[in-house]
């Protein structure tokens, strides 16, 4: 007879195991390799995050000059896709438009379909790394109406992104060195996490042997959400509606509150029962570039706010909900100048190094099999068919 153990959201189960990064949720430490995040926020940058996460170590000086040559290579989208993104309604959200044309990609490259070879499997991993700021970037410039820019590889991989989203074809465009900064090492915050939901999703569906972008665009449709990649959007959502620092005590009663739904988003963790490390690197971050923008934004002030009153309510304590990732990322986004429905789109772009380097991780790994996860069965028992007359 089967035996299996019941774990609804696998809390308690396993799925594989992986030498990429390391969180204890209790001491609130995220490892990346073995590297602490926060040393990596501090000195590395994003490119070379993703290059220690898909190969194990940290690049040497040609090591590093040659995959970051490699990345900017790729940049560019076949030109059919500029004509599937005329396809989308100018309202659609960047995550839909995300999901349609990553899985697009699938149709792309027939030159390195074979996931058992590790050659094809690291070019289609340069490919989506280096294609997802011109994908981000189109999504939005395609939201607003203005002309799509091509990448330019002269650029670093987050300063090309800057300018594809913020440069117009008719004037220079300078990248601010104190922002490409800041929106580096929100890239490398969001880089990887270990087995959560969406990277589970892409190595589940990377599980059947499926095509890679196809694979990718399933992990964005899982982050979308608002308990997982969307709560960035759903957070600075909230802090705008709460508005003014008097008003936190009515959304905090609402969040404790077991008949409404609310909860304060971009708080509480499934991993972490401590404080989320990424959430301090934020919080000094979104300081630092209010600060160097000469940016007031009374917002910071409500989210300052609303984590002290939070983190010293009862309920909070005993449940161990502190602020997340997810919780002063938009504050930044938002001053740089992203509209909030690019969030997620951002948080995309950034793990996709995750969900590429999870998945080669996966297939050369031979103990793993297709993902196929067990159930109860509750429904009826054997029964006969009977005809409309019958029933
Ligand atoms: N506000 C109020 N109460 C909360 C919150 C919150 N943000 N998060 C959890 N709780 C309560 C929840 O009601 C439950 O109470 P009880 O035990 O009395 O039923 C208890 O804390 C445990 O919550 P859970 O939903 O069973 O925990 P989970 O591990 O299934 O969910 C979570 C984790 C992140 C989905 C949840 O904390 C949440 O919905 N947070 C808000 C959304 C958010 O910020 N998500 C971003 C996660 S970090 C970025 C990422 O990786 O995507």
């Amino acid at each position: 007879t089967d035996c299996f153990t019941y774990d609804p959201g696998f809390t308690s189960t396993a799925s594989c195991d992986s030498n990429l990064t390391f969180i204890d949720g209790g001491e609130g430490v995220l490892l990346h390799r073995g590297y602490p995040i926060d040393q990596l926020a501090e000195n590395s940058s994003f490119m070379e995050v993703a290059y220690l996460l898909l190969n194990g170590e940290l690049p040497k000086k040609k090591e590093f000059d040659d995959f970051e040559y490699t990345i900017s290579r790729h940049t560019m989208l076949h030109q059919q896709l500029a004509t599937f993104y005329s396809g989308f309604r100018r309202d659609a959200h960047p995550m839909a438009v995300m999901c349609g044309v990553v899985g697009a990609l699938s149709a792309f490259y027939h030159d390195s379909l074979d996931i058992n070879d590790a050659e094809h499997r690291k070019i289609s991993s340069h490919r989506l790394i280096a294609k997802m700021p011109t994908i981000a970037a189109m999504a939005y410039k395609y939201s607003i109406g203005q002309p799509f820019l091509y990448p330019d590889n002269n650029l670093s991989y987050t300063g090309n992104f800057l300018r594809m989203t913020f440069g117009v074809p008719a004037e220079e465009y300078v990248v601010d060195p104190v922002i490409e900064r800041a929106m580096d090492r929100i890239f490398i915050l969001h880089a990887d996490h270990e087995q959560n939901a969406s990277t589970s999703t892409v190595r589940l569906a990377g599980s059947s042997g499926a095509n890679p972008f196809a694979c990718v665009a399933a992990g964005i449709a899982c982050l979308w959400g608002p308990a997982h990649g969307g709560a960035n959007e759903a957070a600075l959502n909230m802090l705008r509606e709460i508005g003014t620092v008097d008003r936190i005590p009515e959304y905090i009663a609402r969040a404790k509150d077991k008949n409404d739904p609310f909860r304060l988003m971009g708080f509480g963790h499934r991993v972490y029962k401590n404080y989320d490390p990424r959430a301090k690197v934020m919080q000094k971050t979104a300081d630092e570039v209010l600060k160097k923008l000469g940016v007031t934004d009374p917002i910071f002030d409500v989210a300052r706010e609303l984590e002290q009153i939070a983190i010293n309510d009862p309920y909070f304590v005993e449940k161990k909900l502190y602020p997340n990732v997810d919780f002063y990322s938009g504050i930044i986004l938002s001053a740089i100048g992203f509209p909030t429905e690019m969030f997620t789109a951002l948080f995309a772009l950034a793990r996709t190094v995750g969900w590429v380097a999870q998945w080669n991780e996966m297939i050369s790994d031979p103990k793993q099999k297709i993902g196929r996860p067990r159930q109860l069965y509750t429904g009826p028992a054997t029964r006969d068919y009977v005809g409309f007359d019958q029933r």
